[in-house]
Protein backbone atom coordinates (compact mmCIF):
# COMPACT_ATOMS: atom_id res chain seq x y z
CA UNK A 1 0.00 0.00 0.00
CA UNK A 2 1.41 3.67 -1.12
CA UNK A 3 2.36 6.17 1.47
CA UNK A 4 -1.14 8.32 0.65
CA UNK A 5 -3.31 5.72 1.41
CA UNK A 6 -2.33 5.79 4.92
CA UNK A 7 -2.10 8.84 5.75
CA UNK A 8 -4.96 10.66 3.88
CA UNK A 9 -7.66 12.91 5.13
CA UNK A 10 -10.27 10.88 7.54
CA UNK A 11 -12.84 10.84 5.39
CA UNK A 12 -10.53 9.09 2.89
CA UNK A 13 -11.03 5.26 2.02
CA UNK A 14 -8.17 4.33 4.71
CA UNK A 15 -9.65 5.66 7.71
CA UNK A 16 -10.76 2.54 10.33
CA UNK A 17 -13.82 1.39 9.66
CA UNK A 18 -15.44 -1.74 10.58
CA UNK A 19 -17.71 -4.48 8.49
CA UNK A 20 -20.73 -2.22 9.74
CA UNK A 21 -19.67 1.15 8.88
CA UNK A 22 -18.61 1.98 11.92
CA UNK A 23 -16.08 4.63 11.90
CA UNK A 24 -13.66 3.74 14.88
CA UNK A 25 -12.05 6.95 16.20
CA UNK A 26 -11.30 6.28 19.70
CA UNK A 27 -8.34 4.18 20.61
CA UNK A 28 -7.71 2.87 24.48
CA UNK A 29 -4.62 1.69 25.46
CA UNK A 30 -3.84 -0.03 28.51
CA UNK A 31 0.06 0.56 29.45
CA UNK A 32 0.07 -1.85 32.64
CA UNK A 33 -1.41 -4.99 33.49
CA UNK A 34 -0.26 -4.10 36.99
CA UNK A 35 -2.43 -2.58 39.71
CA UNK A 36 -2.14 -1.02 43.52
CA UNK A 37 -5.87 -2.31 44.10
CA UNK A 38 -7.76 -5.69 43.84
CA UNK A 39 -11.15 -4.40 43.47
CA UNK A 40 -13.82 -7.33 43.81
CA UNK A 41 -15.39 -7.03 40.50
CA UNK A 42 -11.98 -7.17 38.39
CA UNK A 43 -9.51 -9.12 39.77
CA UNK A 44 -10.23 -12.90 39.48
CA UNK A 45 -10.60 -14.93 42.51
CA UNK A 46 -7.34 -16.76 41.84
CA UNK A 47 -4.31 -14.40 41.31
CA UNK A 48 -3.12 -14.00 38.32
CA UNK A 49 0.30 -14.30 36.46
CA UNK A 50 1.63 -10.76 36.19
CA UNK A 51 3.04 -10.47 32.56
CA UNK A 52 7.36 -10.12 32.23
CA UNK A 53 8.62 -6.57 31.64
CA UNK A 54 9.28 -7.73 28.05
CA UNK A 55 5.49 -8.81 27.37
CA UNK A 56 4.42 -5.21 28.14
CA UNK A 57 5.01 -3.15 25.42
CA UNK A 58 7.32 -0.05 25.74
CA UNK A 59 6.13 3.53 25.41
CA UNK A 60 7.71 3.96 22.08
CA UNK A 61 5.95 0.65 20.61
CA UNK A 62 2.95 2.13 22.47
CA UNK A 63 3.62 5.55 20.35
CA UNK A 64 4.10 4.14 17.24
CA UNK A 65 1.07 2.03 17.27
CA UNK A 66 -0.95 5.87 18.88
CA UNK A 67 0.65 7.71 15.53
CA UNK A 68 -0.38 5.22 12.75
CA UNK A 69 -3.58 4.57 13.99
CA UNK A 70 -3.83 8.66 14.33
CA UNK A 71 -2.93 8.38 10.87
CA UNK A 72 -5.88 5.99 9.80
CA UNK A 73 -7.98 8.23 11.70
CA UNK A 74 -8.07 7.94 15.34
CA UNK A 75 -8.55 10.65 17.34
CA UNK A 76 -9.43 10.31 20.65
CA UNK A 77 -6.79 7.91 22.93
CA UNK A 78 -7.58 7.03 26.43
CA UNK A 79 -5.07 5.55 28.73
CA UNK A 80 -5.78 2.88 30.88
CA UNK A 81 -4.48 0.13 32.66
CA UNK A 82 -4.47 -1.81 35.41
CA UNK A 83 -3.93 1.56 36.87
CA UNK A 84 -1.71 3.53 34.58
CA UNK A 85 -0.09 5.55 37.28
CA UNK A 86 2.08 3.06 38.45
CA UNK A 87 3.96 2.44 35.37
CA UNK A 88 7.27 4.15 35.63
CA UNK A 89 7.44 7.22 33.45
CA UNK A 90 4.09 7.44 32.73
CA UNK A 91 4.15 11.76 32.84
CA UNK A 92 6.75 11.49 30.45
CA UNK A 93 4.64 9.44 28.12
CA UNK A 94 1.80 11.21 28.29
CA UNK A 95 3.69 14.63 27.65
CA UNK A 96 4.31 12.93 24.26
CA UNK A 97 1.59 11.44 23.23
CA UNK A 98 -1.03 14.60 23.84
CA UNK A 99 0.51 16.95 21.44
CA UNK A 100 0.80 14.28 18.90
CA UNK A 101 -0.39 15.04 15.44
CA UNK A 102 -3.97 13.74 14.84
CA UNK A 103 -5.17 13.21 18.15
CA UNK A 104 -7.49 15.70 19.26
CA UNK A 105 -8.33 13.92 22.95
CA UNK A 106 -6.30 12.07 25.61
CA UNK A 107 -7.69 11.28 28.70
CA UNK A 108 -6.96 9.01 31.76
CA UNK A 109 -8.56 7.05 33.89
CA UNK A 110 -7.24 5.78 37.15
CA UNK A 111 -8.28 4.62 40.42
CA UNK A 112 -7.43 7.61 42.26
CA UNK A 113 -4.85 6.14 44.78
CA UNK A 114 -1.63 8.03 43.15
CA UNK A 115 -3.89 11.24 41.80
CA UNK A 116 -2.77 13.77 44.66
CA UNK A 117 0.96 12.97 44.36
CA UNK A 118 0.85 13.32 40.55
CA UNK A 119 -1.85 16.24 40.60
CA UNK A 120 0.36 18.99 39.09
CA UNK A 121 2.24 16.43 36.91
CA UNK A 122 -0.50 15.48 35.36
CA UNK A 123 -1.96 19.16 34.81
CA UNK A 124 1.49 19.78 32.60
CA UNK A 125 1.23 17.04 30.27
CA UNK A 126 -2.17 18.46 29.24
CA UNK A 127 -4.43 16.03 30.17
CA UNK A 128 -7.63 18.08 31.16
CA UNK A 129 -10.08 14.91 31.58
CA UNK A 130 -10.01 12.00 34.17
CA UNK A 131 -12.11 9.34 35.07
CA UNK A 132 -11.93 8.17 38.71
CA UNK A 133 -13.08 4.82 39.76
CA UNK A 134 -15.01 5.40 43.22
CA UNK A 135 -17.46 2.81 44.52
CA UNK A 136 -18.18 3.94 47.61
CA UNK A 137 -17.99 7.29 50.17
CA UNK A 138 -17.05 4.84 53.21
CA UNK A 139 -13.42 4.11 54.27
CA UNK A 140 -14.19 0.83 55.57
CA UNK A 141 -15.80 -0.67 52.49
CA UNK A 142 -13.99 0.97 50.01
CA UNK A 143 -11.30 -1.22 51.89
CA UNK A 144 -13.28 -4.11 51.58
CA UNK A 145 -14.37 -3.38 47.53
CA UNK A 146 -10.85 -2.68 46.94
CA UNK A 147 -8.45 -4.31 49.49
CA UNK A 148 -6.75 -1.34 50.61
CA UNK A 149 -7.51 1.54 52.94
CA UNK A 150 -7.26 4.37 50.15
CA UNK A 151 -10.72 6.06 50.46
CA UNK A 152 -8.70 9.18 51.84
CA UNK A 153 -6.06 9.07 49.62
CA UNK A 154 -8.72 8.92 46.31
CA UNK A 155 -11.28 11.18 47.72
CA UNK A 156 -8.13 13.92 48.31
CA UNK A 157 -7.10 13.16 44.73
CA UNK A 158 -10.49 13.74 43.10
CA UNK A 159 -10.48 16.85 44.97
CA UNK A 160 -7.27 18.25 44.55
CA UNK A 161 -7.90 17.48 40.51
CA UNK A 162 -11.06 19.64 40.92
CA UNK A 163 -9.19 22.26 42.50
CA UNK A 164 -6.89 21.96 39.97
CA UNK A 165 -9.43 22.47 37.50
CA UNK A 166 -9.62 19.29 35.78
CA UNK A 167 -12.99 18.76 33.56
CA UNK A 168 -15.15 16.91 33.47
CA UNK A 169 -14.41 14.83 36.44
CA UNK A 170 -15.44 11.30 35.75
CA UNK A 171 -16.70 9.08 38.82
CA UNK A 172 -17.45 5.29 37.70
CA UNK A 173 -19.09 3.64 39.94
CA UNK A 174 -19.75 -0.40 39.48
CA UNK A 175 -23.27 -0.85 40.58
CA UNK A 176 -23.21 -3.80 43.24
CA UNK A 177 -25.96 -5.46 45.03
CA UNK A 178 -25.20 -5.66 48.48
CA UNK A 179 -22.21 -4.23 48.04
CA UNK A 180 -22.68 -0.48 47.21
CA UNK A 181 -26.32 -0.37 46.68
CA UNK A 182 -27.30 1.67 49.49
CA UNK A 183 -24.74 4.06 48.70
CA UNK A 184 -26.23 4.39 44.84
CA UNK A 185 -28.46 7.69 46.00
CA UNK A 186 -25.24 9.55 48.07
CA UNK A 187 -22.62 8.97 44.87
CA UNK A 188 -25.71 10.56 42.74
CA UNK A 189 -25.98 13.35 45.13
CA UNK A 190 -21.91 14.02 44.80
CA UNK A 191 -23.34 15.55 41.74
CA UNK A 192 -25.21 18.68 43.32
CA UNK A 193 -22.07 19.52 45.16
CA UNK A 194 -19.60 19.36 42.53
CA UNK A 195 -19.28 19.26 38.91
CA UNK A 196 -18.47 15.61 38.51
CA UNK A 197 -20.13 13.50 36.28
CA UNK A 198 -21.04 10.06 38.55
CA UNK A 199 -21.28 6.84 35.77
CA UNK A 200 -23.11 3.93 36.84
CA UNK A 201 -21.79 0.94 35.48
CA UNK A 202 -22.92 -2.39 35.01
CA UNK A 203 -21.04 -5.23 36.28
CA UNK A 204 -20.01 -7.38 33.43
CA UNK A 205 -18.63 -11.04 33.32
CA UNK A 206 -14.96 -10.63 32.82
CA UNK A 207 -12.11 -12.07 33.83
CA UNK A 208 -12.69 -15.58 35.17
CA UNK A 209 -15.55 -14.72 36.69
CA UNK A 210 -15.00 -12.58 39.58
CA UNK A 211 -16.54 -13.16 43.66
CA UNK A 212 -19.16 -10.52 42.59
CA UNK A 213 -20.62 -12.81 39.50
CA UNK A 214 -24.77 -12.29 39.97
CA UNK A 215 -24.54 -8.96 42.29
CA UNK A 216 -24.70 -6.89 38.87
CA UNK A 217 -27.43 -3.90 39.22
CA UNK A 218 -29.07 -3.22 35.91
CA UNK A 219 -29.68 0.62 34.58
CA UNK A 220 -33.22 0.41 34.96
CA UNK A 221 -33.04 -0.81 38.74
CA UNK A 222 -30.73 1.96 39.70
CA UNK A 223 -32.82 4.79 37.75
CA UNK A 224 -35.53 3.94 39.71
CA UNK A 225 -33.67 4.12 42.99
CA UNK A 226 -32.23 7.57 42.11
CA UNK A 227 -35.27 9.08 40.93
CA UNK A 228 -37.61 7.52 43.62
CA UNK A 229 -34.65 9.35 46.88
CA UNK A 230 -33.62 12.26 44.88
CA UNK A 231 -35.83 13.42 41.40
CA UNK A 232 -36.25 13.59 38.26
CA UNK A 233 -33.58 12.66 35.49
CA UNK A 234 -33.25 15.26 33.14
CA UNK A 235 -31.73 14.19 29.68
CA UNK A 236 -28.49 16.07 28.48
CA UNK A 237 -28.11 15.90 25.18
CA UNK A 238 -25.37 14.29 23.64
CA UNK A 239 -22.04 16.01 22.59
CA UNK A 240 -19.83 14.62 19.93
CA UNK A 241 -17.54 12.79 21.68
CA UNK A 242 -19.78 10.68 24.16
CA UNK A 243 -18.73 7.55 24.27
CA UNK A 244 -22.03 4.95 25.36
CA UNK A 245 -23.17 6.59 28.36
CA UNK A 246 -26.37 8.00 28.50
CA UNK A 247 -26.22 11.43 30.46
CA UNK A 248 -28.81 13.20 32.63
CA UNK A 249 -28.49 15.23 35.34
CA UNK A 250 -31.01 16.84 38.17
CA UNK A 251 -32.47 19.54 38.40
CA UNK A 252 -30.37 22.21 39.99
CA UNK A 253 -27.18 19.97 39.82
CA UNK A 254 -23.44 21.25 39.16
CA UNK A 255 -22.58 17.90 37.28
CA UNK A 256 -23.95 15.18 35.57
CA UNK A 257 -25.16 11.70 36.12
CA UNK A 258 -24.54 9.04 33.30
CA UNK A 259 -25.32 4.92 32.38
CA UNK A 260 -22.98 2.78 31.11
CA UNK A 261 -25.51 -0.04 30.29
CA UNK A 262 -23.40 -3.21 28.33
CA UNK A 263 -25.41 -5.72 29.62
CA UNK A 264 -28.91 -4.20 29.92
CA UNK A 265 -28.78 -2.04 26.59
CA UNK A 266 -26.50 -3.67 24.16
CA UNK A 267 -24.68 -0.35 22.53
CA UNK A 268 -22.54 -1.88 20.61
CA UNK A 269 -24.45 -0.04 16.95
CA UNK A 270 -22.74 3.05 18.24
CA UNK A 271 -19.12 1.45 19.76
CA UNK A 272 -16.47 3.90 18.04
CA UNK A 273 -13.49 2.08 19.98
CA UNK A 274 -10.80 -0.60 19.57
CA UNK A 275 -8.67 -1.71 22.90
CA UNK A 276 -4.55 -1.91 22.61
CA UNK A 277 -3.71 -4.13 25.74
CA UNK A 278 -0.77 -3.82 27.40
CA UNK A 279 0.80 -7.24 25.78
CA UNK A 280 0.25 -5.46 22.13
CA UNK A 281 -2.34 -6.79 20.55
CA UNK A 282 -6.08 -5.14 19.89
CA UNK A 283 -9.17 -6.07 20.96
CA UNK A 284 -11.75 -5.34 18.73
CA UNK A 285 -14.07 -5.56 21.23
CA UNK A 286 -14.15 -5.38 25.08
CA UNK A 287 -16.44 -8.45 25.74
CA UNK A 288 -15.27 -10.78 23.40
CA UNK A 289 -11.88 -12.82 23.74
CA UNK A 290 -10.86 -12.36 19.83
CA UNK A 291 -7.40 -10.16 19.51
CA UNK A 292 -5.20 -9.35 16.66
CA UNK A 293 -1.84 -10.04 17.62
CA UNK A 294 0.85 -6.65 16.85
CA UNK A 295 3.75 -7.05 18.82
CA UNK A 296 5.65 -9.74 17.05
CA UNK A 297 5.19 -7.68 14.05
CA UNK A 298 6.42 -4.14 15.64
CA UNK A 299 9.41 -6.21 17.40
CA UNK A 300 10.06 -8.00 14.04
CA UNK A 301 10.49 -4.83 12.08
CA UNK A 302 7.56 -4.17 10.19
CA UNK A 303 6.98 -0.96 8.28
CA UNK A 304 4.32 1.43 9.44
CA UNK A 305 2.04 0.41 6.17
CA UNK A 306 2.22 -3.18 7.74
CA UNK A 307 0.92 -2.35 11.43
CA UNK A 308 -1.53 -0.05 9.51
CA UNK A 309 -2.71 -3.09 7.89
CA UNK A 310 -3.31 -4.81 10.70
CA UNK A 311 -5.08 -2.32 12.64
CA UNK A 312 -7.15 -2.43 9.56
CA UNK A 313 -8.05 -5.83 9.48
CA UNK A 314 -8.48 -5.79 13.23
CA UNK A 315 -10.92 -3.29 12.85
CA UNK A 316 -13.31 -5.63 10.69
CA UNK A 317 -12.94 -8.33 12.90
CA UNK A 318 -14.76 -6.35 15.09
CA UNK A 319 -18.34 -8.05 15.27
CA UNK A 320 -21.58 -6.72 15.40
CA UNK A 321 -22.69 -7.12 19.02
CA UNK A 322 -21.26 -8.73 21.79
CA UNK A 323 -23.40 -12.18 22.90
CA UNK A 324 -22.87 -11.95 26.44
CA UNK A 325 -26.25 -12.43 27.89
CA UNK A 326 -27.03 -11.33 31.37
CA UNK A 327 -26.88 -14.78 33.34
CA UNK A 328 -24.71 -15.64 30.40
CA UNK A 329 -21.01 -16.89 30.48
CA UNK A 330 -17.90 -15.08 31.42
CA UNK A 331 -15.21 -13.62 28.92
CA UNK A 332 -11.61 -15.18 29.67
CA UNK A 333 -9.76 -11.74 29.45
CA UNK A 334 -8.45 -9.56 32.55
CA UNK A 335 -9.93 -6.40 32.93
CA UNK A 336 -7.05 -4.91 34.13
CA UNK A 337 -5.28 -6.41 31.58
CA UNK A 338 -7.35 -5.04 28.75
CA UNK A 339 -8.06 -1.60 30.51
CA UNK A 340 -11.85 -1.39 30.53
N1 LIG B 1 -17.58 -4.67 35.16
C1 LIG B 1 -17.83 -3.35 35.01
N2 LIG B 1 -16.91 -2.40 35.21
C2 LIG B 1 -15.69 -2.79 35.60
N3 LIG B 1 -14.58 -2.08 35.86
C3 LIG B 1 -13.60 -2.94 36.17
N4 LIG B 1 -14.05 -4.22 36.13
C4 LIG B 1 -15.35 -4.15 35.78
C5 LIG B 1 -16.36 -5.12 35.54
N5 LIG B 1 -16.14 -6.41 35.66
C6 LIG B 1 -14.54 -0.63 35.77
C7 LIG B 1 -13.80 0.06 36.87
C8 LIG B 1 -13.10 1.19 36.18
C9 LIG B 1 -13.37 1.00 34.72
C10 LIG B 1 -12.18 1.17 33.87
O1 LIG B 1 -13.87 -0.28 34.57
O2 LIG B 1 -14.66 0.59 37.81
O3 LIG B 1 -13.59 2.43 36.59
FE1 LIG C 1 -9.77 -1.89 40.58
FE2 LIG C 1 -9.19 -0.71 38.24
FE3 LIG C 1 -7.30 -1.93 39.64
FE4 LIG C 1 -9.20 -3.37 38.44
S1 LIG C 1 -7.66 -2.15 37.44
S2 LIG C 1 -8.38 -3.66 40.53
S3 LIG C 1 -10.95 -1.98 38.68
S4 LIG C 1 -8.49 -0.15 40.31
Amino acid sequence: MSEETIVNSPAGPSVLTDVFARRLNYLRVSITDRCNLRCVYCTPQFDAIKLDHEEILSYEEILRIIRIAASLGVEKVRITGGEPLVRRGVIDFLKRLVPMEGIRDVSLTTNGVLLRDRIDALWETGIRRINVSLDTLRPDRFRSITGMDAFERVWAGIRAANEKGFHPIKINVVALQGINEDELVDLARLSFRYPFHIRFIEYMPIGECTKVRGAGLLTPDIQKLLIDAVGPLIPVDPAAFDGPAKRFRFEGAMGEIGFISAMSEHFCNRCNRLRLTARGAIRPCLLSDREIELKSLLRGGAADEAIAERLKEAALQKGAEHHLGLSGDCIQGRMFAIGG
